[in-house]
């Protein structure tokens, strides 16, 4: 449901009495910089929309200004083409945006470059993604959380049936079909082998890349540009993913995205799901049916010679160049992608810093102690191809997810979609000079 970004609008009353007292101290002692209305777009996957919430309250109420939190669709793909239509209007009432790691090529021209204001915060943050926000050598977002494909599974089912942790994706498939055949017998009737992603959006981009790298099939198009899809291992990696549906996933699975997936798996019937880090804080919440149940794994191998990969997710906050607001929209920024506000995240809500040291904080690696092992799936995860392809990224992946849907609804076979899909891609990148 497409929710109208307004609707859910609000503005925060203690800030609003903080606003009061912050004028009155400004008339009385000037000059004091005078305190501002900042909008932030933020995402509401499970508890995203209530973290942002606090966080940019915290700000406020430090600052003195007020802020006002806009909603965003789930969908990352929804939520670039509601972007799209606000920053092509040049629309003055969002001044922060939460963008995906994905779009700094695209949408670079609506940002304010945030170098000069970071006073070289950026340098404490993961380089690659410091670099993967830089454009033209500007620094059009700031990192704020990362993120990678892991496997979440059922310790208690795995040890039930005396199942060891899958090392490959055959491996996964074979134990999935056994557990949920032997579940199913004695009477667990709902329960499914895997669950994942599998709509047609920008979620099957990034698990379809993942299947395809564990094979050791590429990233749809390399670091020169040069489109790689069209392989057999690819088109290998597609097929064993085609299989899944209807024997260890649900046939629905060709319509789910994040929050599909992790509701099955949360209500206890999924031995396996592939996510982002955000399911573990929820899966362990009080009222979580599988609390306490649930480890967090790499993703398997391709084969005995394939490699556990996860494609890297994550998001950063840009600032519109339009803000009437900016220099308070800079200062929001740099509070929320701080040490501070991300450690608080990471705890409450399994969000991944992006500042290297919190993974050696003892509270963040309780909370979460995936993180710590981990923490070489989050640095070397597998990027999808948008440095390359710029402003055409969402062309490349647009195509590719319909693609692999081909194949995951028995429309072609892995071979004739990937040999398909090579055409359009060189049609796209004017045969790979982008
Ligand atoms: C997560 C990732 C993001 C990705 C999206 C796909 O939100 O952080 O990078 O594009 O999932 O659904």
């Amino acid at each position: 449901m497409k929710k109208d970004h307004r609707s859910i609008a609000f503005r925060t009353t203690v800030a609003g009495a903080l606003l009061a007292s912050a004028t009155l101290t400004a008339t009385l002692s000037s000059p004091v910089a005078k305190a501002a209305e900042v909008s932030i777009a933020c995402g509401a996957l499970g508890v995203e929309f209530e973290l942002c919430k606090e966080g940019a309250e915290a700000w406020a109420a430090e600052t003195g200004n007020t802020v006002r939190l806009v909603n965003t669709p789930n969908s990352t793909t929804e939520r670039l083409a509601l972007y799209q239509q606000l920053l092509a209007a040049g629309a003055e009432d969002i001044d922060v945006f939460q963008i995906d790691v994905i779009w700094p090529g695209m949408l670079a021209n609506h940002f304010i470059d945030l170098k000069p204001h970071s006073n070289g915060a950026e340098a404490e943050h993961f380089q690659a993604i410091v670099e993967n926000n830089t454009v033209d050598g500007r620094l059009v977002a700031m990192p704020w959380f990362t993120d990678a494909g892991v496997l979440y599974y059922r310790k208690d089912l795995l040890e039930k049936h005396g199942k060891a942790l899958p090392e490959t994706w055959q491996d996964l498939t074979e134990t999935a079909a056994a557990v949920q055949e032997a579940e199913r017998s004695a009477g667990n009737d709902k329960l499914w082998g895997f669950v994942w992603q599998g709509k047609a959006y920008e979620g099957l981009t990034c698990d379809a890349l993942e299947w395809i790298d564990s094979f050791g099939g590429g990233a749809i198009v390399d670091e020169k540009g040069k489109i790689t899809i069209n392989n057999p291992q690819a088109a290998k990696a597609l097929d064993m993913a085609a299989s899944w549906v209807g024997t260890i996933s649900p046939p629905g699975v060709l319509n789910y995205a994040e929050e599909e997936a992790r509701g099955v798996f949360q209500s206890g019937n999924a031995v396996f799901m592939r996510n982002w880090p955000y399911a573990w804080g929820l899966a362990n919440s009080e009222d979580s049916p599988v609390r306490d149940k649930v480890g967090v794994t790499a993703l398997p191998k391709g084969g005995p010679d394939g490699k556990n990969s996860g494609t890297l997710g994550g998001w950063q906050l840009a600032v519109s160049k339009y803000s009437a607001n900016p220099e308070a929209a800079v200062s929001l920024v740099m509070y929320l992608t701080g040490a501070e506000e991300q450690k608080r995240r990471a705890i409450t809500g399994a969000y991944n810093p992006t500042i290297a040291s919190l993974y050696q904080d003892d509270e963040v690696l309780l909370a979460n102690p995936f993180f710590g092992n981990l923490y070489d799936t989050f640095t070397n995860a597998v990027a999808r191809p948008s440095k390359i392809a710029g402003a055409k990224y969402n062309r490349v992946s647009n195509e590719f997810w319909n693609a692999t849907h081909a194949v995951l609804s028995g429309k072609a076979d892995g071979a004739t979609s990937l040999a398909q899909l090579e055409k359009k891609l060189k049609r796209i990148s004017r045969n790979g000079r982008w």
